[in-house]
């Protein structure tokens, strides 16, 4: 087992990462204050991984909600059933709320527990590659609304993350591979090693590799944690972990957030950010190719929906939260492992790929 810490003063929490972690009482017990748990998951994960969880907190008073599964369910209205089924538990102020699933469950769990009462304890034991190298980490929590994804929520940050690369093999093929989206990010925004590695071992990393599993995970984990220490809240840098995402995030609320999945949004996201990288002449033909020969490779798409105008494109993308004075800010690349927040380019350019990339999926 590899430990990470989130260096956050004395908020700061362990991410514990390697194989058969889930079923040990020795990870969560320290983390538990009070003598009620609520256990957070949905439909699928529940059959394969909730007995083991809830034997390894049989210590305390456990308690289950079970969510309906899908990105579609990252509502007000599932939120509010956590909160039923915590007050029908009577659960205090000290319970804590363990967020076994996806990014999915962490988000809207961990929203839960930074409503709840005001606040309350949470563990977030991430089960998609998606979930423990990125949403488990960091904080942030929330719930999506009609008119745009991750609008209502909180930075609430775990007091430990437990992720059992273990859990990963019963993964889905596409889901890992969504995963395998934001591990990319971490190469190009600020780790050029890391993405060089990546062209190296993308086949065994897909072939769920144990030790390169492992090794991704980690590296993916400890860049997050390095930027979540300097930026907790997202006054800067921090938001260099949105690369890909204000275009993927137009995708999700086109499709209605239940065809294409949240990391595939980003894949192609990436993409695109980097072909407006490319326009502005930041980066040069050859490491526009690399990138989109990665994300290739880690079979993931490159291009939107054909019915995505470039105008419904800057719609949607004006609604993202990542809109500073009237421009859509977005995150570029200088080069691959360096990337900026860019809003004072010219808007021709950003048309320029919104266009090409809307001829280029019709
Ligand atoms: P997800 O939670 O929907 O999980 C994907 C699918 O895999 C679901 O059907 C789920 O039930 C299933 N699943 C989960 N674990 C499994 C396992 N071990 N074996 C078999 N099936 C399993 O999707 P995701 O990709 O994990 O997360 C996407 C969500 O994360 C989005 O809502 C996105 O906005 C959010 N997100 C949040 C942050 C953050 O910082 N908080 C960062 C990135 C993404
Ligand atoms: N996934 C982006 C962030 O955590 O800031």
């Amino acid at each position: 087992m590899q430990t990470l810490d989130v260096e956050l003063g004395p908020r700061s929490y362990p991410i514990y990462i390697g194989s058969g972690l889930i079923g040990r009482a020795n990870l969560y017990s320290p983390h538990i204050d009070g003598h009620q748990v609520m256990i957070v998951t949905n439909e699928t994960v529940a059959p394969l991984y909730l007995e083991t969880v809830q034997q390894a907190v049989a210590d305390f008073e456990v308690h289950t909600t079970v969510l309906p599964d899908g990105e579609q369910y990252k509502s007000m209205d599932t939120l509010n059933s956590i909160f039923d089924s915590l007050l029908t538990a009577r659960c205090d102020r000290r319970t804590t709320v363990i967020a076994l699933g996806g990014g999915v469950v962490g988000d809207i769990g961990g929203f839960a527990a930074a409503c709840y009462q005001r606040g309350i304890g949470l563990i977030q034991v991430p089960t998609t590659l998606l979930a423990q190298v990125d949403s488990s980490v960091g904080g942030k929590t929330a719930v999506n609304h009609a008119q745009a994804k991750n609008m209502i929520g909180a930075f609430y940050q775990p007091r430990a993350v437990i992720a059992d690369t273990d859990t990963l093999l019963s993964l889905a093929d596409r889901e890992l591979a969504a995963g395998v989206a934001e591990v990319i990010k971490y190469g190009l925004i600020r780790d050029a090693d890391f993405f060089e590695w990546l062209e190296v071992n993308m086949d065994a990393l897909l072939r769920r590799d144990p030790d390169t599993l492992m090794f991704a995970i980690e590296r993916s984990c400890r860049n997050k944690a390095q930027v979540v220490a300097a930026d907790e809240r997202e006054q800067g840098d921090r938001a260099l972990l949105n690369l890909g995402h204000t275009f993927a995030h137009a995708i999700e609320t086109a499709t209605g957030y239940n065809t294409w999945l949240h990391g595939e949004a980003v894949a192609t996201g990436i993409v695109m950010a980097t072909d407006l990288s490319f326009r502005l002449q930041h980066i040069g033909e050859a490491e526009y190719q690399r990138v989109s020969h990665l994300i290739e490779g880690a079979q993931l798409p490159q291009t939107p929906p054909a019915d995505i105008s470039p105008q419904q494109f800057l719609t949607h993308m004006a609604l993202d939260k990542k809109v500073a004075q009237g421009n859509i800010r977005l995150v570029l690349l200088k080069r691959i492992g360096q990337a900026y927040l860019a809003d004072a380019y010219p808007p021709a350019k950003l048309m320029e790929t919104l266009e090409r990339f809307s001829t280029a999926s019709a």
